[in-house]
């Protein structure tokens, strides 16, 4: 039997129009443009503003625009997943919610987290329903509103999320498409980033709002140490196990920190223009960053081209994974 690969045909985003610039945070805590730019690369995010709005407002925009540039029907859709830290509510699933809103009737959704590796893990989970035949059109969404979960009197956490939300169609294809993918978990991370209340084990309080727990907390340098070391470790294991050439490969890394997306480049043995970058853009968009980048880098990809998308996040989680993209530009 012919195998079947689960191919990107289609990648949209939405920013929010607001935008937090490094000048803007100087005037919120103690930091400079210099610090932030030389430790991260970030120099301005976008944040979402205005009340009643969540991570389902960014996405709807993307899905309709990727819908449309697709010639596809909402009804003719089969599976939605959304991957978030930072859903609507805690239920029902954001999946559902922008299904509704865009009017997407014969499908099945769910959400999704693995932090800032949810990409990744949502596009295998969702390659393994188009290989066996079982569906042939998936949204798979990633968005994050990480502006909720910032604090802002935190000078180290404040400077790093935007907020975003990225989009892609997944369909059968024949030659092109997710070749492979790698994913790892390692749990007793757990306690260098992450959000210590609002879940069953501290439910939200007085005392856990005093206490700022319902932010991201996180340990910036083991993070830091662990992103580089198991993106690189895993990006290379991905295109030696499939001998991909490093002047044809893209590099299509989370974007958290300049730094770590270089440092993976080089080990990758890479040109820095084989390397997608927009996080002196928008910061750290969690698992909006991958469609993110992969939309403002979309005109120059042709059918055939090798891409290793890489991330590590929260959990901690990592992987990479291997596709040939699946058409020109437009
Ligand atoms: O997407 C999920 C995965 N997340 C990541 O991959 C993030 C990984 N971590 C990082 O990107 C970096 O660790 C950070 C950007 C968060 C921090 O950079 P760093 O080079 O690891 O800095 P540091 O935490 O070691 O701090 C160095 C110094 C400290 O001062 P002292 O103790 O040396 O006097 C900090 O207090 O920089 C200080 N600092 C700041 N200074 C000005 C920390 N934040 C700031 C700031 N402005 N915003």
């Amino acid at each position: 039997m012919q195998k079947i690969f689960a191919a990107i045909t289609g990648v949209e985003a939405f920013t929010p129009p607001d935008i937090l610039t490094n000048a803007d945070l100087e005037k919120m805590v103690d930091t400079s443009d210099e610090w932030i730019v030389t430790r991260t690369g970030i120099k301005e995010r976008h944040i979402q503003k205005g009340l009643g709005l969540g991570i389902s407002d960014m996405a709807v925009p993307a899905v309709k625009k990727l819908l449309e540039k697709t010639g596809t029907r909402p009804e003719d859709v089969d599976m939605v997943i959304c991957s978030t830290v930072t859903p609507d509510m805690i239920f029902p699933a954001t999946a559902n919610i922008v299904s509704d809103k865009v009017g997407i009737k014969n499908a099945f959704s769910f959400d999704m987290n693995a932090a800032c590796c949810g990409f990744l893990y949502m596009l295998t989970v969702a390659s393994q329903f188009i290989e066996t035949g079982k569906v042939k059109k998936v949204l798979c969404i990633g968005a994050d509103k990480m502006s909720t979960i910032t604090d802002y009197t935190d000078r180290n956490t404040c400077p790093l999320f935007g907020d975003a939300a990225g989009v892609v169609l997944l369909e059968p294809n024949a030659e092109f498409g997710i070749q492979d993918s790698i994913l790892r978990t390692d749990g007793s991370g757990r306690k260098h980033l992450y959000m210590k209340a609002g879940g069953s084990c501290k439910p939200a309080s007085h005392e856990t709002v005093d206490a700022k727990e319902h932010y991201i907390y996180q340990d910036g340098q083991t993070v830091f140490k662990m992103a580089v070391s198991k993106m690189a470790d895993i990006s290379v294991e991905i295109m030696e196990k499939h001998n991909l050439p490093a002047d044809k490969l893209w590099l299509v890394p989370h974007q958290a920190n300049l730094r770590i997306i270089e440092a993976v480049g080089r080990r990758m043995g890479l040109d820095k223009s084989r390397v997608m970058v927009n996080i002196q853009k928008y910061g750290n968009t969690t698992t909006a960053t991958i469609p993110l980048v992969m939309s403002e880098y979309e005109h120059l990809l042709k059918k055939g081209d090798p891409l290793v998308l890489t991330a590590f996040g929260g959990g901690f989680t990592w992987g990479a994974l291997y596709l040939k993209w699946a058409y020109d530009p437009a």
